[in-house]
């Protein structure tokens, strides 16, 4: 059994940094097994990627994806969706309702294909956040009936192998809530009924590694259930009843961290000290790619960033670069070396760890000196720490004693300077089974018998802003998948083809309130934005159809929409709401209309068995609306605040609705200079 703290008898930290000795051997016998290092595709954290013009998408898969390449992520973990909010938008669920199995929507089995198709290796790890209400019988509890979410879980589990041929290894309980331990014991019993013993259980993507621990002790079939346990952003700390579970221990979410030059820095020195304090043998990365609208929740908190499919444009930053320093040189199925051999703290400030091929022929180690400053993450709180420049002397005894050179890739971190990530260097003659090194502060290091090592260049075109004017009649995209920059915030929005005309449309797809997973999804409308968090003077129109089974009494368009994700319900803006059975409409400044600004009647336009056209322009404080093109309002008493922010549409009450030919444009000068003498 492993100890958490491992005290190494060195020199008084008081002392100047003077050469220090550290041995590495496998002799003794070796540390725990290495599970991988993964990215994360939850909360509509990918909803842009897929959009991207094919050339600049595949480099940027091949930079997450490709072995020797980026970033050589070995786990992706995505989100089972549930047409429930889940951080930066909602996610489809494969089973709307009861009688309803489809599993074509969303992303994240394209993106699990291209993964896959890149590296056949890379392990997939399923975990949902919401789940549509009936899996509940619509309680807010999943659990209420343990088989049938079950079943819900397999059948995406089954799904994932008949449709697309990809074999699930992981799966998870309920992202960041409370787990059922009867639900675990039921969920790998009916996978194991359904043939699928291989897909193992990680529970239960929480905060807390005590409470699940004495469950394992406790609960014998529990124990048996779940294969490893899997904490949240655990601040490189486990405890002491998890290890003595014996169970592989994951950071089975972290980092969450802005990917700039200190993003990298957290990321450094979280793989490494995540084994090096915790014991974790795989950390895993929310997001994996920073691919929903800037200004949309936690903006930028990906190991690489894009979002502007209308441009191409991405960027490579240093948490991906950080990741290739351990995903190159290291596979699951390694071992790590055991803790004071070859896996620990300089005595100076930074981390070490080392890591050994099954079949002994390969040897890498990683070291960081990450500065206290650069490797702040969002979460936890990080106690000050410090480290300094040093000299250290590696010497590898046993059987490492025969390796006699070792290639280096190097990075270091600045703020002042641009940093130089994933450099090779000259490589290092060992002399005797020995070395000596000179460490500089914000270091990365890895020093490797494997020679593939690699790394990418790549010219991605310049940024654009959001264009306008924008169009989208939904033709381009492939039925069932999720429109294209039409982001859900509520429900579930999926593109259809009506089987006798051909034609492509959008629907509103959720007909109840899902199991929510943030708070605000227990709420009729449904919301879908789109466009920049900086839109002023701006015209939205759609063409909308309610002649369907189970339709919403109404739909909105909205402009200056400033809140979204886990917040939308509480957005201002402008709302332009109509309700054709009660033959009314409302502008209002808020999001739920409950302070309008004018109210009035669709009196004589009819809306029922056609599709009819719904506008809204805003300029100033002067908004014009209409429908079917006869004007409903035009008003003059638009708050300044909110002055900006994306556009939107939805429906007002539970229900579907089909919506078509989406437009983003200016506002017509002609309107506003006639209504209000003003030159927008
Ligand atoms: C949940 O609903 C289904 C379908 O109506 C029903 O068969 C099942 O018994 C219900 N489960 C519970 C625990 O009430
Ligand atoms: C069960 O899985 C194994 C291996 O994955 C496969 O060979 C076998 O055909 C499966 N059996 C059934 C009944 O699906
Ligand atoms: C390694 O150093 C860090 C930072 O100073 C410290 O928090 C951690 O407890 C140390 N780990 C061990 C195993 O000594
Ligand atoms: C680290 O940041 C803190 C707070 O921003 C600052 O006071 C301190 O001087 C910084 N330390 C170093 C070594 O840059
Ligand atoms: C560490 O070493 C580098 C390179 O020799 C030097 O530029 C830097 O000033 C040193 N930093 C400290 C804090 O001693
Ligand atoms: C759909 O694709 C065609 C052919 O590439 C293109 O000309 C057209 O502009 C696209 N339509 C939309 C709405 O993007
Ligand atoms: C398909 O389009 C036809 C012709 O407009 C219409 O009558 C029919 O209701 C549509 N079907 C669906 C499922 O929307
Ligand atoms: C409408 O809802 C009923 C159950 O309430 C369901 O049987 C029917 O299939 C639904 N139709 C559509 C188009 O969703
Ligand atoms: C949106 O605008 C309203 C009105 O100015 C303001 O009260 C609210 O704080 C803003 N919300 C956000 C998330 O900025």
């Amino acid at each position: 059994m492993y100890k958490i703290s491992i005290i190494l008898t060195l020199c008084a930290v008081k002392a100047p940094a003077s050469t220090i000795v550290y041995t590495f051997d496998t002799s003794q016998g070796l540390g725990r097994r290495f599970d991988g290092i993964g990215g994360l595709s939850a909360g509509a954290s990918s909803k842009l990627l897929v959009n991207y013009p094919e050339k600049q998408r595949d480099e940027i898969l091949d930079l997450l994806f490709r072995p020797n390449y980026g970033a050589n992520f070995h786990i992706l973990k995505v989100e089972i969706g549930g047409d429930a909010q889940s951080t930066d938008g909602t996610e489809a669920s494969h089973m709307h309702y009861p009688w309803d199995k489809n599993y074509q929507r969303g992303y994240e089995w394209w993106l699990m294909k291209e993964a896959k198709m890149r590296n056949p290796d890379i392990k997939l790890y399923g975990l949902p956040w919401g789940f549509p209400g009936w899996v509940a019988n619509y309680t807010e509890n999943p659990y209420a009936d343990r088989q049938q979410l079950a079943m819900y879980i397999v059948n995406w589990i089954k799904g994932a192998k008949t449709e697309h041929n990809l074999d699930i290894d992981y799966i998870g309980i309920w992202n960041e809530r409370k787990y059922d331990i009867e639900y675990v014991i039921t969920l790998r019993k009916t996978l194991d009924e359904n043939n699928l013993s291989s897909v193992l259980i990680i529970a239960a993507d929480d905060f807390n590694w005590d409470q699940i621990s004495a469950d394992i002790f406790t609960h014998p079939e529990f124990n048996k259930a779940v294969y490893g346990i899997g904490i949240h952003y655990p601040g490189t700390k486990s405890s002491v009843s998890a290890v003595d579970t014996g169970k592989p221990l994951w950071s089975s979410e972290d980092f969450s961290t802005v990917d700039d030059v200190v993003g990298g820095g957290c990321w450094a020195r979280l793989l490494n000290m995540n084994y090096v304090n915790g014991l974790m043998t795989s950390t895993i990365s929310w997001s994996l790619i920073a691919s929903w609208y800037n200004g949309l929740p936690y903006s930028g908190a990906g190991l690489m960033t894009a979002f502007e499919p209308w441009s191409g444009h991405y960027q490579v930053t240093t948490p991906l670069w950080v990741s290739a320093h351990t995903n190159q040189f290291a596979k699951p199925g390694w071992h790590y070396l055991a803790h004071g051999k070859g896996v620990g703290n300089f005595t100076f400030g930074g981390s070490f760890v080392s890591l050994q091929s099954p079949d002994e022929q390969d040897f890498t180690i990683v070291i960081e000196t990450i500065s206290h400053n650069m490797s702040v993450c969002i979460r936890p709180y990080l106690p000050p720490y410090t480290v300094q420049n040093q000299t250290v002397v590696i010497k590898l005894e046993g059987p490492l004693k025969i390796i006699n050179k070792l290639s280096v890739w190097y990075s270091k971190l600045s703020k002042e300077e641009p940093s130089s990530m994933l450099i090779q260097k000259t490589g290092i003659l060992v002399t005797d089974g020995q070395f000596q090194m000179d460490l500089g502060i914000d270091e990365i290091w890895t020093l490797t018998t494997v020679t593939t090592g690699a790394k990418a260049k790549r010219e991605p075109p310049p940024s654009k802003p959001f264009p306008v004017p924008y169009f989208d009649d939904f033709e381009n995209s492939s039925e069932f998948s999720e429109p294209n920059n039409l982001t859900p915030q509520l429900r579930s929005y999926e593109v259809l083809r009506n089987s006798t005309t051909q034609n492509q449309f959008i629907r509103q797809t959720s007909l109840h309130n899902p199991v929510e997973w943030c708070g605000n999804d227990n709420h009729p409308r449904s919301f879908a934005i789109i466009g920049s968090n900086d839109l002023k003077h701006i015209g939205i129109s759609v063409k909308f159809n309610l002649d369907i089974a189970n339709a919403t009494d109404g739909v909105f368009l909205s402009t200056r929409v400033n809140a979204t994700g886990c917040a939308s319900i509480q957005s201002s803006g402008v709302f332009f709401s109509i309700y054709p059975k009660l033959s009314k409409f409302v502008v209002s400044s808020d999001f739920e209309g409950l302070h309008p600004l004018q109210e009035g009647t669709l009196t004589k336009i009819p809306v029922y068995s056609r599709w009819n056209e719904l506008e809204l322009q805003v300029a100033g404080n002067y908004a014009w609306g209409s429908l079917n093109n006869k004007e409903l309002f035009d008003i003059n008493n638009i708050p300044d605040d909110p002055s900006m922010g994306f556009v939107g549409l939805g429906t007002t009450e539970y229900g579907l609705a089909d919506f078509d030919d989406l437009r983003l444009f200016e506002p017509k000068q002609d309107i506003f200079k006639l209504k209000f003498s003003v030159v927008v």
